[in-house]
């Protein structure tokens, strides 16, 4: 065993080296290690309670052509739909009677003014029709509609949602170059976060884990953006490949490293945690595309968060990102109950009506969150 982990643990901050070091851990041994002290700083920073988010997928609609996306515009094979408000908030409405606290409306990027009108007008129809006793402010609403200009994510602000994800998939040039056409650029997307954090946002973020080419030095970088631009919460989950994309023409290679590439996206939850302390991460639902059990494993490892599905279950097929997406049959309600046995089988409680915001948001925040 690599004896420097529990000695690296000790210290209050860490280096690119410490981090490439405790990513590289192998025995199950250190491994432990790693995880019982994320959840130690898990339970002292942010608490036990799990928060749950539900996630509508209201479009797969997408002018992007990212290369190892299945929604992605050049997909010719799949079938497009949009929901309308109606169903947008009829799943809300299932949301808020559930105790989820939170939504996330998420759909493949448009930058057109109907997409954006639409947006606009489902976010405040949104808070309006879910404002009550146990929810006074409405649901918390997360968006998750790729790169937008500044004055449309104010819009979407001012209308009422308060956190953004837009995960940067990596931060090295190289790699993100080689994963997306030329027009798509790491350089935007961090011009966009800067955007989001700035207008006030709860601001999240994240990568894919086991890209090919991508190195531990990679993943350590990418932690430390995250420390080093403050972001609020994380989004993190392993690389699937989805045949449909040009990078299906890296199938084996990323069959033969499955087990390593699940433990690695563990890793990087537990040390996300280490590292960046009070944020939120979500334990995402490629982890359990990957494995039956994975999201469970992606809390015991120091995440906080988790995106039940309320996607109406006709659309939900239609909406892969990668292959193996779970819950494609369950509805809504066959989900909550799902998640529920699944927080409690690991001693976890779920934070209900909450909207479970980012420690590390309220801090820099405190009159501004619930
Ligand atoms: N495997 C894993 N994650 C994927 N995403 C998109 N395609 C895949 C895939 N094949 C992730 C990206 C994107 C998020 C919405 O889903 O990180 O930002």
């Amino acid at each position: 065993m690599n004896s420097n982990i529990p000695e690296i643990l000790k210290q209050d901050s860490f280096d690119k080296n410490d981090i490439v070091s405790l990513l590289s851990a192998s025995t199950p041994c250190e491994i432990e290690i790693i995880r019982k002290r994320a959840n130690e700083i898990l339970v002292r920073e942010c608490g036990p309670d799990v928060y749950c988010r539900g996630l509508v997928e209201f479009s797969n609609q997408c002018i992007n052509d990212c290369f190892y996306c299945g929604i992605r515009k050049s997909n010719s094979a799949i079938q497009r739909y949009f929901l309308n408000k109606k169903e947008i908030v009829e799943a809300a409405k299932f949301c808020a009677d559930a105790g989820y606290g939170s939504i996330v409306l998420q759909s493949g990027e448009r930058r057109d003014d109907h997409f954006i009108d639409f947006v606009e007008d489902a976010v405040k129809t949104i808070k309006k029709e879910t404002t009550n006793k146990d929810l006074p402010h409405g649901l918390g609403i997360t968006l998750c509609v790729g790169e937008q200009k500044d004055d449309v994510y104010e819009r979407f602000f001012e209308a009422g949602a308060h956190r953004y994800l837009l995960r940067i998939e990596t931060t090295s040039p190289d790699l993100f170059a080689r994963i997306h056409p030329a027009r798509q650029t790491l350089d935007s997307r961090l011009k966009c976060v800067a955007a989001l954090k700035r207008i006030g946002y709860q601001t999240g973020t994240g990568v894919m884990i086991g890209l090919p080419g991508q190195s531990m030095a990679d993943l350590a970088d990418d932690v430390l953006f995250f420390r080093d631009n403050d972001i609020d919460m994380i989004g993190m989950g392993p690389y699937i490949v989805h045949h449909q994309t040009p990078m299906a023409r890296y199938e084996l290679e990323i069959k033969n490293r499955k087990s390593d590439i699940f433990n690695s996206a563990l890793k990087m939850i537990a040390v996300v945690r280490i590292v960046c302390h009070d944020v939120n991460i979500a334990s995402t639902t490629a982890l359990q595309a990957m494995e039956p059990l994975g999201r469970e494993q992606g809390l015991e490892f120091g995440a906080n968060v988790i995106m039940p599905q309320v996607t109406p279950t006709d659309v939900r097929k239609n909406y892969m990102l990668y292959e193996g997406k779970p819950c494609l049959d369950e509805n809504a309600s066959l989900c909550r109950s799902c998640i529920e046995q699944r927080i409690k089988s690991i001693g976890r409680n779920i934070g209900s009506n909450k909207w479970g915001d980012s420690r590390h948001f309220k801090k820099k925040h405190a009159d501004f969150c619930t």
